[in-house]
């Protein structure tokens, strides 16, 4: 039997799941706060390693490993891992996080142009507040910077509720759906937006994107979402232009050091709103069909297929 070892914070979901969907598959799993207990004769044996992130090390006691699967959509923290070597096949699982992400940009677009804050305001006050009118959000433009299967299907959602989505792209093309920038557009487009969505893959490429340069072209009724990685955004850029009004609101879900650590000025500003890494579902019941035909292929002795390109970044 081929064994594939799981080292994940919620190994005690993801192990049961595993072995559902992969009976020939012998699985052990660990936390990795206990990686230090796995027994190294069985994990000398496993060629493949189901994980998000592994103790420094680790992999020394794995010498046969093939094949890692990422048990989410962003690998940034595996491509730049050098103790992984370069024969060792790198998959991610995103299949399931474009509609999460996608009710997670909506819903909280929605919250702040269905002026849900101040009507709980007003409620609390017993107040009939007829001034308190929905935001009109046709035709309003959103951007949303990353625009594979999860920036597309946010893409969707806000075109349903007619905004007008343009997305942006490592290399511009032509796209029979949406138009398609690369990202030395946005300056431009920024200036006429409603809102503006990071979706990316954290790269040399979208590090540091949204910095004070960007933010120039911002404007008070700007909101910025960003479900992508933390240092996509320069904090001390964000936090100067919210106070100047070149940005009316950020949403944001992930961070340069996660958990936020609690003296960080994000969690008190009165026009951000943190959520602690929730946009995209890390469980089996989301995950499990996008990864199971490379767990069949385990199982029958095949490569894995969908490699990341470690060049590229995703
Ligand atoms: C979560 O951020 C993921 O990349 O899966």
């Amino acid at each position: 039997m081929r064994r594939l070892a799981v080292l994940h914070h919620r190994h005690l979901d993801w192990v049961p799941a595993l072995q559902e969907a992969e009976p020939r598959l012998e699985i052990r799993g660990w936390h990795p706060r206990d990686a230090t207990e796995a027994d190294d004769r069985w994990l000398a044996e496993a060629e493949a390693l189901f994980t998000w992130r592994f103790p420094e090390g680790f992999l020394t006691r794995m010498p046969k490993l093939q094949w890692i699967q990422n048990s989410g959509a962003g690998v940034d923290h595996l491509v730049g891992n050098s103790e992984i070597g370069a024969g060792i096949v790198i998959t991610r699982a995103d299949g399931a996080f474009g509609f999460w992400m996608a009710r997670y940009v909506v819903g909280h677009l929605l919250s702040e142009g269905l002026l849900v804050d101040a009507c709980r305001i007003s409620q609390a006050a017993t107040a009939w507040n007829s001034k308190l009118i929905p935001e009109d959000l046709s035709g309003r433009t959103a951007l949303v910077v990353g625009f594979g299967r999860i920036g597309r299907q946010i893409g969707r959602a806000l075109r349903e509720l007619g905004l007008e989505v343009h997305g942006f792209v490592r290399t511009p093309r032509t796209d029979g759906e949406f138009p398609l920038h690369g990202t030395a557009d946005l300056p431009a487009l920024l200036s006429g937006a409603r809102m503006l969505v990071l979706c990316a893959p954290l790269t040399g490429a979208t590090r540091g994107l949204v910095n004070a340069r960007l933010l120039a072209n911002g404007h008070a009724g700007l909101t910025l979402i960003n479900v992508g990685r933390g240092e996509q955004v320069v904090t001390a850029d964000l936090l100067t232009a919210l106070d100047a009004g070149r940005l009316g609101r950020a949403v944001l879900d992930v961070f340069p050091v996660e958990p936020l650590p609690a003296d960080s000025p994000l969690w008190r500003h009165p026009k951000i709103t943190i959520t602690p890494h929730h946009s995209g579902p890390s469980t089996p019941r989301a995950m499990v069909p996008d990864i199971l035909a490379n767990l069949r292929r385990y199982a029958e002795g095949l490569p894995p297929e969908g490699a990341v390109d470690r060049l590229r970044g995703y």
